[in-house]
C-alpha cells in the first residue's frame, strides 16, 4: 500500500494525473494539424497526385518536359461532372491516368460495365471525396481562369512569396 506509484501519501495525485493527461491530449489534438501535416485541400491533392508534372505547376499546360504533355486546364470547358469523371477515370488510350481508387473495377466509368480498366494508366489512390475536393479547387482556381495573379498562384503553391509566384 505504501509503495503504490500514484497513491503514496497523496490521495489527490491520481486525479491530478488524469487532468494532466486530458490537458495533454487536448494540446496534441490542437497541435497536430498545424505541426504534423498541412490540412488536406484541393491544392495539397493537386501536389500529391503529381498533376503538375503533365499539366504545369499552375495547370496552364506547361508541364515538365520529362512527362507526357497534358493540356492547359485553364482553357478546359468541362463541367463539374465531366471534370470529376475525367480525374476519377482518366482518359483511355491517352497518358491521362485514373485517380479514383477502385475506378472501373468497383466504380463504373464512362458507362462501362465493371471490370478490368481499359488502356488507361493507374494512379488510383484517391477517394471520391478527394477527387471532388480537387475538382472544386480546379473549378475555382483554374478552369476558365486565364489570367494568373499572385493570389491565384498562391492558391496552388500555398504562399504568395514562393519564387514561382513573384512574376505575377
Ligand atoms: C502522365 C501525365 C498526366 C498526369 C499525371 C495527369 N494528367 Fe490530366 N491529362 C493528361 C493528358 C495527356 C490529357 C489529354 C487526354 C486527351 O487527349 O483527351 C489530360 C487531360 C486532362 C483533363 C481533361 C481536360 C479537358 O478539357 O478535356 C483534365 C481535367 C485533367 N487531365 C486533369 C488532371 C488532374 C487533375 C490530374 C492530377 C490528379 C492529372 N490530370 C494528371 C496527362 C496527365
Amino acid at each position: 500500500m505504501s509503495n503504490s506509484v500514484n497513491g503514496a501519501g497523496s490521495p489527490f495525485r491520481p486525479a491530478r494525473l488524469a487532468i494532466l493527461s486530458v490537458a495533454a491530449g487536448a494540446f496534441l489534438a490542437l497541435a497536430l494539424p498545424t505541426h504534423a501535416q498541412p490540412v488536406e485541400s484541393g491544392a495539397t491533392i493537386w501536389q500529391q497526385a503529381g498533376c503538375f508534372n503533365c499539366h504545369g505547376n499552375l495547370a496552364a499546360g506547361d508541364g515538365d518536359a520529362a512527362y507526357p504533355p497534358g493540356p492547359n486546364l485553364r482553357r478546359s470547358r468541362l463541367d463539374r461532372d465531366q471534370l470529376i469523371e475525367t480525374i476519377a477515370c482518366g482518359r483511355p488510350s491517352t497518358a491521362m491516368p485514373f485517380h479514383l481508387r477502385g475506378a472501373y473495377t468497383e466504380v463504373a466509368c464512362y458507362g462501362l460495365p465493371l471490370g478490368a480498366p481499359p488502356d488507361v494508366p493507374d494512379a488510383g489512390q484517391f477517394s471520391a471525396e478527394q477527387v471532388e475536393m480537387l475538382s472544386d479547387f480546379l473549378l475555382e482556381h483554374a478552369l476558365g481562369v486565364t489570367r494568373i495573379t499572385r493570389e491565384n498562384c498562391a492558391a496552388f503553391v500555398g504562399d504568395a512569396n514562393n519564387p514561382m509566384c513573384l512574376q505575377y
